[in-house]
């Protein structure tokens, strides 16, 4: 997605060879229109393949997830880090973090997913493919199926990259990033 990619050259800022900041458009302050043109972006990859609802991970994810779902017409839902005390009956997964080493819950009230359910995870990083694997527990002991992965940044050359493209789950990626460094800046995949 060129405009994607034009806006990271021009805000984003690589601080390591494995680490792009995009805060001030994507994760954290949020550009509303180049939001809404990735959640067309997505729709448009996925439409016509069954999706019933979206689902991502806060927080980088909420922004991007819901644009795609107001274009799908489908219902979005978020799994949380920590459960809040007015669920009543959450249903829950694990996710490593390579990056942080560690390993945390993500939860979501168990009757957002259904069984019959076709979900579209959407995300605003393709990294190590812990949240995917997360993601795919959780849909998975809902009764719901996974049925396409949407990812606004791909760091290509790490894992995750290769356990998606395995699993054989419909992927679009908006900006898949070859590799970088500081010096020299991003090399794109196609
Ligand atoms: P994964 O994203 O593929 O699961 O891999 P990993 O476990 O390594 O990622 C851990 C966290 O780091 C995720 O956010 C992910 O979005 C974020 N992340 C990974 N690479 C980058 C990067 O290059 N730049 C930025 N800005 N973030 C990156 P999270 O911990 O789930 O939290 P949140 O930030 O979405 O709230």
């Amino acid at each position: 997605m060129e405009k994607l990619k034009q806006r990271i050259e021009k805000d984003g800022q690589v601080l390591s060879s494995s680490v792009l900041k995009v805060n001030s458009f994507l994760n954290h302050g949020i550009d509303p229109e180049l939001i809404d043109a990735i959640g067309q972006e997505f729709a448009s990859a996925f439409t016509g393949q069954g999706i019933s609802k979206v689902i991502t991970i806060e927080s980088g994810g909420i922004a991007p997830a819901y644009a795609a779902a107001g274009y799908l017409h489908v219902p979005m839902v978020y799994a949380k880090k920590a459960e809040p005390s007015t669920m009543s009956h959450p249903l829950s997964a694990s996710v490593y973090s390579y990056t942080k080493q560690k390993t945390y819950s993500i939860c979501i009230e168990e009757e957002l997913l259904q069984k019959g359910d076709v979900v579209l995870f959407i995300d605003d990083f393709l990294a190590n493919g812990g949240a995917f694997e997360g993601i795919q527990e959780l849909v998975t002991k809902s009764g719901a199926r996974l049925g396409g992965v949407g990812i606004c940044i791909e760091k290509a050359w790490q894992d995750g990259s290769a356990l998606v493209r395995r699993s054989g789950i419909p992927l679009c990626v908006l900006a898949s990033i070859a590799s970088m460094s500081r010096e020299n800046g991003i090399v794109w995949n196609h």
